[in-house]
C-alpha cells in the first residue's frame, strides 16, 4: 500500500480545440484524507477527475488511484474507486434500490451481501422510504443521496465526487455535508470539487486552490486563511444605481490610498470589501478619512469578518471565487 492513495504528477490535458484545461497540476493524496479542488467552473476540476476516474485519457502526466496507473491499469482503478459526477448518473425508470443493486451487480458484489449493503445504505442515505419509488420522482436533494449510495456500494477504497452539492438547497447540503463527513471518518479516501468555498472549508482536512488549470496553493483552510494575515472590512455604500455606486467605489480606493495597514480594495455589489491588518484598532482612522476631502461616500454599513478561502483565492487570483462562479454556466455534457 503506497502511503498516497491518490498520487497525480504533472497532469496535462489540451482538448482536440485547443484548450488547456489541465496545466501541470501535481498533488497527493494521503489515506483516509479529505482533499478538496476549489476553484470556479472551467477551472479544470471535472477534466482532473475524469482522467482520475480513467474516463478521459490525459495529454500528459501520470495519475495513480490505489496505487494504479489510471492508464494502463485502468479496471484496477476502477474497482477501487467510487465515482458521483456533477449530473447523477441514475436510471430514473428503476427505483431507487434498484439503482444500488444495479451497481452493485456491475461491481459483481455477492448477492447475499448486496442485499445487505443496499440496505444499509438506503438507511444511511435516509431513503429507506422511498426505496421503491421511481429515481425519476426523487427530489435534486435525493437523487444526489443516491447517486452517492450508488457510488459507494461496493466499499470503494478511494471517493471521488464532482460537485456532490451543486443544485441543492441549504438544507439538503447540509445533510450531505454531514453524511459525507461521516464517510470519511470510516477511513474512505476522498477527493472532492467545488466552487462553494464554505463547502470547502467545513468538509476538507486539505484544499488546492485550482484556477485555469494549476493548483495556485493548498493547504489546510485553516493554515490559508492565517496566511491572508488580515482581517476582512465590509463597507456597505448606499448608491444611487451602479454608475454611482462605481464612482463612490473609487472615491473609497482613493481616500484609502497610502492607508497604512490596507492590503486590498475589492469592489463588491453591494459596496467595497477591504483587507485590512488589525482591523479592529485601524477602523477609527479608516471613517476619518472616508469621510474627508469633499469626496461623497454614504457608508450605510460596516462590518469586520475574518477572511475566508474566498478571500485567500482573491489573494491568489485577484479575482473572487463567487463573482466568476456565477458568470459562467455549468459545463455539462458529456
Ligand atoms: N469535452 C470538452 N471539450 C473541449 N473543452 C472542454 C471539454 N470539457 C471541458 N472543456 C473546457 O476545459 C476547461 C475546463 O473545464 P472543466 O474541467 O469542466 O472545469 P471545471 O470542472 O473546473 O468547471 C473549460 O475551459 C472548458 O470549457
Ligand atoms: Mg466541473
Amino acid at each position: 500500500m503506497p502511503s498516497s492513495v491518490i498520487e497525480v504528477e504533472n497532469l496535462v490535458k489540451v482538448y482536440s480545440g485547443g484548450t488547456r484545461a489541465v496545466d501541470g497540476i501535481s498533488f497527493h493524496v494521503g489515506a483516509g484524507e479529505l482533499l478538496g479542488f476549489l476553484g470556479p467552473n472551467g477551472a479544470g476540476k471535472t477534466t482532473t477527475i475524469r482522467i482520475l476516474a480513467t474516463l478521459l485519457a490525459a495529454t500528459s502526466g501520470a495519475a495513480r488511484v490505489a496505487g494504479f496507473d489510471v492508464t494502463t491499469q485502468a479496471s484496477d482503478v476502477r474497482r477501487r474507486l467510487g465515482l458521483a459526477m456533477q449530473t447523477p448518473t441514475l436510471d430514473t425508470f428503476a427505483t431507487g434500490r434498484e439503482n444500488i443493486e444495479l451497481i452493485g451487480r456491475m461491481h459483481r458484489v455477492p448477492r447475499a451481501e448486496l442485499k445487505r449493503r443496499t440496505d444499509e445504505l438506503l438507511e444511511l442515505m435516509g431513503l429507506t422510504a422511498v426505496a421503491r419509488k421511481l429515481a425519476g420522482t426523487y427530489s435534486g436533494g435525493m437523487r444526489r443521496r443516491l447517486d452517492l449510495a450508488c457510488a459507494l456500494v461496493h466499499r470503494p477504497q478511494v471517493l471521488i465526487l464532482d460537485e456532490p452539492t451543486e443544485g441543492l438547497d441549504p438544507q439538503s447540503r447540509i445533510a450531505l455535508w454531514d453524511e459525507l463527513e461521516r464517510i470519511s471518518q470510516d477511513g474512505t479516501t476522498m477527493l472532492l470539487t467545488t466552487h462553494y468555498m464554505e463547502e470547502a472549508d467545513r468538509l476538507c482536512n486539505r484544499v488546492a486552490i485550482i484556477d485555469n488549470g494549476r493548483i495556485v496553493v493548498d493547504g489546510s483552510p485553516a493554515d490559508l486563511k492565517a496566511g491572508i494575515g488580515a482581517d476582512t472590512v465590509t463597507l456597505q455604500l448606499d448608491a444611487n444605481g451602479p454608475e454611482d455606486l462605481a464612482r463612490q467605489q473609487e472615491d473609497v480606493r482613493g481616500l484609502l490610498r497610502g492607508f497604512g495597514s490596507l492590503e486590498s480594495v475589492t469592489p463588491e455589489p453591494f459596496g467595497v470589501r477591504l483587507a485590512i491588518r488589525d482591523a479592529g484598532r485601524a477602523i477609527p482612522e479608516l471613517m476619518r478619512r472616508l469621510d474627508g476631502n469633499g469626496r461623497v461616500v454614504h457608508v450605510i454599513g460596516l462590518a469586520v469578518g475574518q477572511p475566508s478561502l474566498d478571500d485567500v483565492f482573491v489573494k491568489y487570483t485577484g479575482r473572487r471565487i463567487r463573482a466568476e462562479a456565477a458568470d459562467h454556466p455549468i459545463i455539462l455534457g458529456w
